[in-house]
């Protein structure tokens, strides 16, 4: 099939809609990343998405709703917390787990009994959620197991020929995933780290704890609460190792360590000084050392960017995890199977 290329106006978002009303497969900007968007009620729509990237079927998706009224729809057993959550953090880069009712496809929560439930802040995507009337089952746009997209271009590289449409909204602001909050447990549980903080998170409700999925490999008999977790993401071709730390010294590390035809993801300030070392030309901005919200708008295009490269190996440098440090040093050790240095 053509994908359509539409741009942010009323005609084309009006366009949009109207392919989701159809049953047809939408690109969806967000301040987050791209998603891919159906109907969400529409089982063949949302079958669709889970060919159209790869995914496995195990993988629940999550919806996207335009404020915090429809959560009754879908949901039930809604703890004041989710109220709580979404008075402060929606419309932006949260999504909460709740249980769900039984109008939700189970294509959509895997046979599960609950449900991801977001409120995306772009002013694209909630016209176009707004326009079609719909909750939109919308996954990441990339094709299972590669890095998320954060323009319009990266989600063409995977999706061209596989989608109806895709509507560019301009990079997105976030960068990362959003946090999900799992709101089935007590206390509350991060299952993923993302665009509102864990401390933002615990600043509403007291206690959070942090699924282990988040910061190391789980062992073989262990399963986490996001099933997406375990898979292999953000994955380039090229092993990864990531290197945290004081930035001065695990820039001395990689600069010891790597081959000269490795590629190397580094904080800002380092980039004259490797690209100035002998033979090593493959160097990408993470951005500034002390700038985490500009560091989560790189990640995923530093990584993209390697696999049109055969570099033999990644080198990273990694920020702290405090505030959105947790999320960007999630996706670094994912990409590179929680393989990771401290200096
Ligand atoms: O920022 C985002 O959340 C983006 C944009 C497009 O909104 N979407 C996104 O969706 O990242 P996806 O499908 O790539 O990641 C959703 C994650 C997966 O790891 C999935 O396993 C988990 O959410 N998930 C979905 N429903 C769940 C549920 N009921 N219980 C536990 N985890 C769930
Ligand atoms: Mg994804």
């Amino acid at each position: 099939m053509e994908t359509k290329q539409l741009e942010s106006t009323a005609a084309e978002i009006e366009q949009a809609a109207v392919i989701l009303r159809n049953g047809g497969l939408v690109g969806i900007p967000t301040e987050t990343v791209y998603g891919l968007g159906a109907n969400g009620l529409n089982p063949e729509a949302v079958a669709h998405i889970f060919e159209a990237k790869g995914r496995p079927q195990d993988n629940p998706l999550i919806l996207h709703i335009p404020d915090a009224s429809w959560l009754e729809r879908y949901c039930q057993n809604i703890p004041d917390a989710a109220y709580a959550l979404a008075e402060k953090f929606w419309p932006g880069p949260m999504t909460m787990i709740l249980p769900r009712k039984d109008m939700v496809p189970d294509v959509v929560t895997a046979g599960l009994d609950t449900v991801g439930m977001r409120c995306p802040a772009h002013p694209v995507c909630r016209a176009i959620i707004q326009a079609a009337d719909l909750p939109v089952a919308a996954p990441s746009g990339n094709t299972s197991g590669r890095p998320s997209p954060t323009t319009a271009r990266h989600m063409l590289e995977d999706m061209d020929g596989k989608i109806d449409a895709i509507v560019d909204g301009g990079p997105c602001s976030v960068g990362v995933e959003s946090t999900i909050i799992d709101l089935t447990c007590t206390p509350p549980r991060l299952l993923r780290p993302g665009g509102i903080t864990l401390e933002q998170l615990r600043s509403v409700l007291g206690e959070v704890d942090v699924d282990p999925a988040v910061t190391r490999l789980l062992g073989a008999g262990e399963k986490p609460k996001a099933p997406g977790m375990k898979y292999r993401h953000y994955a380039p071709k090229a092993p990864v190792t990531v290197v945290t730390g004081d930035p001065a010294r695990s820039a001395a590390y990689i600069a010891a360590h790597a081959a000269p035809e490795d590629g190397i993801i580094c904080f800002e300030e380092f980039m004259d000084w490797f690209t100035r070392q002998p033979g090593m030309r493959r160097v990408m901005d993470l951005g500034p050392a002390l700038d985490k919200e500009e560091q989560a708008r790189h990640i995923f295009d530093a990584l993209r960017q390697f696999d049109h490269t055969d570099v033999p190996a990644i080198w990273a440098q990694c920020p702290d995890a405090s505030g959105i440090g947790l999320a960007i040093a999630n996706r670094l050790n994912k990409a590179a199977g929680f393989h990771i240095i401290e200096v």
